[in-house]
């Protein structure tokens, strides 16, 4: 582990959510860094209210942010997704692809989700891996789109070294968006783009006003998602989820409610 990501590191046998943990934490002043690990939670969140199943076998962790400006919170959800899948590149030897915005695939299905939340003067990064989360442990209506990196590599992945790749990757690219300059905004854009895994797919777009449906055409400087929609207009999203059309209307599932964030 270097510098101040993991110091301190508060690690748990259970707890609800180690968001929460983080955001008392951070309200105790703890410095930017500190982390929160637990090995099962009972309460674990995903976006958009959803249930995060959070069984032994995960790494849940959630660190505390302290940026010092705002450099583009639509870029910071990109920045902390590109970090945790280059964590799963390093720790399994896979490739791993990012779904706007922010949830990590490998060969299709979902390992990995982001949760940033705002708190005064701080954002925690709620961060879940399934790593050896067996298939069974997942919900049945999200099991043939979640996956874990056991059960898709046949490997064990072994959690403390995946946590220490996890703080370094996560400092790295915090670094990265921080420094806000031209160059630091294009290495962030690129390398989540290089993993964009919906782009050219129509998609359906869970978002504040409704249900989107249209072509995934990428990001833009912001972050924002880029959609054409059926008319042939281009819109740019800066929030909501993204489901493959195909998904959609093969099971009806609008991702509202799904267990498990997938
Ligand atoms: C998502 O894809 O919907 C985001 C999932 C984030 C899950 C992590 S696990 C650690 C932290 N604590 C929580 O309650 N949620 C985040």
């Amino acid at each position: 582990m270097s510098g101040r990501w993991g110091r301190p590191l508060v690690r748990l046998d259970a707890c609800e959510s180690t968001n929460d943990l983080a955001r008392l934490l951070a309200a105790s002043g703890l410095p930017e860094g500190a982390t929160v690990v637990a090995r099962t939670q009972t309460r674990g969140r995903g976006r958009q209210g959803r249930v995060w199943i959070s069984p032994e076998g995960g790494l849940w962790a959630s660190l505390l942010l302290r940026p010092a400006v705002g450099a583009g919170w639509g870029r910071l959800a990109l920045a902390i997704a590109v970090a945790v899948a280059e964590t799963i590149e390093q720790a399994a030897a896979v490739r791993a692809d990012i779904r706007w915005p922010n949830d990590v695939l490998v060969a299709g299905r979902k390992v990995a989700g982001v949760l940033l939340e705002g708190v005064p003067d701080a954002i925690i990064a709620g961060l879940g891996i399934n790593a050896n989360v067996a298939a069974e442990q997942f919900p049945a209506e999200v099991r043939d789109r979640a996956g874990s990196l056991h059960a898709l590599t046949g490997r064990a992945i072994p959690l403390h070294p995946l946590l220490d790749t996890l703080l370094d990757r996560c400092g790295h690219w915090y670094t990265v968006w921080g420094n806000a300059t031209d160059a630091a905004v294009r290495e962030i854009l690129e390398a989540w783009s290089d993993r964009d895994a919906v782009r050219g797919q129509r998609v359906v777009v869970h978002g504040v006003s409704g249900d989107l449906e249209g072509i995934a055409e990428g990001i833009d400087g912001e972050g924002a998602l880029r959609l054409r929609t059926p008319e042939g207009t281009v819109r740019a999203i800066m929030a909501g989820d993204l489901v493959p059309v195909a998904f959609a209307q093969v099971s009806g599932e609008t991702g509202r409610s799904t267990p498990s964030g997938v």
